[in-house]
């Protein structure tokens, strides 16, 4: 089923990018401050930061910030927030290159960690970065957090970190890398891996927005639903970005999914089939907006630039 999706006037594209933009560079110095000022190894610091501060669309932390913007100004906390969830995307792209895993030499345009660097180093970063997502959320700048947010903040990022890792083994798992059988690859199968490996980490970043802004139990629930429909359709695109964009373009290797054998929506359903069902996202999406009390563009904006993205 094709769903037509209603066209965001050119200007407001534009102020949209621009507010990504801005998101962007407020985490990069976040982030960029924060792995400066840690005292460990020197060899292990460079390599986070490699895999953290170059490139990338920080898609999870604006999520967080404008989320929590649809409630009210800045809370304390906000930007720390929003820096640990991309601690925890850049931990997953660490590893998710490793040769072990999708043994990928180009990330964000970049030599991956565990080449610029190597095997041992880009498994460490990894570990460094996911601890120190945690460490962000427990203490330093964001002691003034009411403690019982807090902990639900660092409950909601757990859930996400575990939800991911689990997806990421099912990923390897379809593609038959175990000794175990392979899974049959279906529809059920592959929503249930998109969803934990690209699903929960977005989801997180919404609820974490939702939450220090502090939303209602329904506004909360729409943006849920808005957010696991972003997580499908982000991974679906990524699935499309593989067989349409150029490395160049992607800043990472493309053109391997289906080789790979991975469990896609392209690998099911084909390039037309996935397309379909990135609108049917979308559209469900913009549905689950409307349920919110007032308009919410940037998440609109953000969903529908799911379709044809090259990056
Ligand atoms: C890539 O994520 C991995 C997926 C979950 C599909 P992004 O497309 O957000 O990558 P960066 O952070 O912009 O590099
Ligand atoms: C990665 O999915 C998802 C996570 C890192 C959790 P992919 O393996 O498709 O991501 P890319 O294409 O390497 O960015
Ligand atoms: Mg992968
Ligand atoms: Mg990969
Ligand atoms: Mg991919």
């Amino acid at each position: 089923m094709k769903v037509p999706l209603p066209a965001a006037p050119a200007a407001d594209a534009i102020l949209m990018a621009e507010r990504l933009k801005r998101a962007a560079g407020c985490v990069d110095d976040a982030l960029d401050a924060l792995l400066s000022g840690l005292s460990l190894e020197p060899r292990l610091v460079a390599a986070m930061k490699h895999g953290t501060l170059a490139g990338g669309k920080r898609v999870r932390p604006a999520l967080v910030l404008e989320t929590a913007a649809l409630f009210g100004p800045p809370a304390s906390g906000l930007v720390e927030a929003a820096a640990a969830l991309e601690l925890i995307h850049a931990f997953s792209l660490v590893h998710d290159d490793l040769p072990a895993m999708d043994d990928d030499a180009l990330r964000r345009g970049q030599p991956t960690v565990h080449i610029a660097y190597d095997e041992a180093s880009a498994i460490l970063a990894g570990d460094g970065l996911h601890a120190l997502a945690f460490a962000l959320l427990s203490g330093g700048q964001t002691a003034e957090l009411d403690p019982a947010l807090r902990l639900d903040l660092i409950d909601a990022l757990a859930r996400g970190t575990l939800s991911m890792i689990s997806g990421q083994m099912r990923d390897l798992a379809a593609e038959g890398r175990f000794a175990t059988e392979r899974p049959a690859l279906t529809l059920e199968g592959v929503v249930g891996i998109q969803s934990e490996k690209t699903g929960a980490l977005i989801a997180a970043a919404v609820d974490i927005g939702a939450r220090i802004g502090g939303a209602g139990q329904d506004e909360r629930r729409a943006l849920g639903d808005y957010a696991a429909r972003l997580g499908l359709a982000f991974q679906i695109s990524d699935d499309l970005l593989d067989i349409a964009a150029t490395a160049e373009e992607a800043g990472k290797a493309t053109g391997k999914d289906a080789g790979a054998g991975k469990g896609t929506f392209v690998s099911l359903l084909g390039e037309d089939g996935a397309t379909a069902r990135l609108e049917e996202e979308i559209a469900a999406g913009l549905a689950a907006l409307a349920r919110l009390p007032a308009p919410a563009p940037f998440h609109a904006w953000l969903i529908g630039e799911m379709k044809g993205r090259r990056r």
